[in-house]
């Protein structure tokens, strides 16, 4: 069986840390967003290659995984020559399968039980299954309503405030017949939400949903991609490096902790970043590969990617922090700042 990743969108949300960054390949903790999802496919044995439906830099995303010697499954890469849309792009890379397929939005955190969502697809016969899961404010996703068979018996896209009616939304994880693609065009862009879904739904077909109550996270806007971290260091979704770690710092044995710095948990320091004396790494802080923290700077509740330097005395406060950004001494980067990469904050900046 395959799967594909839909991983093709350019992360306008995201913006500025995906302009060289595509979304897919968000460093969460140490690893590529992806590497978590290719994680979870992993674990159906069933599942021989994961396929990326790519646009958006590709290259970038091909160099990261390679053909995924090092991930332990078969990975593949299609790029669209246009972007299709989640429908379009979806029959394109499945070209040629005729065996049922499973598809995530390449945005979606989740640790749901694919393996139960394929044997309820399977046992029922269904031509469509999809997760869902229930969030408070379903608008800005796809709202979908169930019969008491399990049946999805509506799906509105983004719903406006009136036609909110449940709490269930698409969770950006699908189980797929191959046989039932013809409806989709080819080469124009096509949605699955607003179109193939509701598809099913007008021409009576057995379309599922499986309700999964576990943790659930579209990484997609600068406060979600943040929460997920701080889920991860609470616990709340036990993966990834800090999985099962409690609260105490994770330190990469090759990190530089200088003495006279001070970290306190749980926080983590990534493979040859520095701390150096004075500095203090507080609670909820990520500081990547290679950062360098110099004398009396203190970082609270902040994601700093890869190789940045935080200059002497500046303070960085619940912030997310682009890869080779440069903030300067007693520079004060106040919550909520979401810095590019290569930002440079001359001294005694306020941002
Ligand atoms: N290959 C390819 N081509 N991928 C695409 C394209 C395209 O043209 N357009 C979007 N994608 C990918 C994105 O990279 C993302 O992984 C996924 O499809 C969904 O697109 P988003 O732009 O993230 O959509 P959304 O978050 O607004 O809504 C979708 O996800 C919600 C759950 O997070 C919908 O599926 C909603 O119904 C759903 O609730
Ligand atoms: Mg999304």
């Amino acid at each position: 069986m395959k799967a594909i990743l839909l991983a093709g969108g350019k992360g306008t949300r995201l913006r500025p840390l995906t302009i060289h960054t595509p979304k897919p390949i968000v460093p969460i903790f140490d690893r590529p967003f992806l590497q978590y999802q290719i994680d979870l496919l992993r674990e159906v044995p069933e599942i021989d290659e994961v396929i990326l439906s790519l646009n958006y830099q590709p290259r970038r995303i091909e160099e990261i995984f390679g053909e995924g010697a090092g991930l332990g499954v078969r990975l593949r890469y299609v790029v669209e020559p246009s972007p299709l849309g989640t429908g379009g792009a979806i029959r394109f890379a499945a070209q040629g399968i005729t065996d049922t397929l499973v598809v995530f939005n390449g945005d979606v955190m989740t640790a749901v039980d694919v393996k139960a969502v394929v044997a309820m697809h399977r046992a029922r016969n269904a031509a469509a299954t999809i997760v869902l899961t229930p969030v408070d404010n379903p608008s800005a996703y796809g709202l979908v309503e169930t019969a008491p068979d399990g049946r999805v018996r509506r799906f509105i896209e983004k719903p406006g405030a009136g036609e909110i009616t449940c709490n269930t939304i698409n969770a950006g994880i699908y189980v797929l017949e191959p046989s039932t693609f013809d409806r989709i065009p080819k080469d124009v862009s096509y949605s699955i939400e607003r179109a193939y879904f509701p598809s099913l739904i007008e021409q009576d077909e057995t379309f599922l949903a499986y309700v999964d109550e576990g943790y659930w996270i579209d990484i997609g806007t600068p406060e979600k991609y943040h929460q997920v971290h701080r889920d991860m260091f609470d616990g709340r979704f036990a993966r990834g490096p800090f999985a099962g770690h409690g609260r105490a710092p994770l330190v990469s044995p090759e990190a530089r902790i200088d003495d006279g710095a001070t970290l306190e948990g749980p926080c983590f320091i990534d493979v040859g970043a520095h701390i150096r004396p004075g500095a203090t790494i507080g609670p909820y802080s990520v500081i990547g590969r290679g950062v360098v923290v110099e004398e009396d700077a203190a970082i609270h509740g902040s994601v700093i990617w890869p190789n940045s330097r935080i200059g002497r005395d500046a303070t960085v406060t619940d912030a997310l922090v682009g890869r080779h950004a440069h903030i300067g001494r007693n520079a004060v980067v106040s919550p909520g700042a979401v810095l590019g990469d290569k930002t440079v904050l001359t001294d005694y900046t306020k941002a």
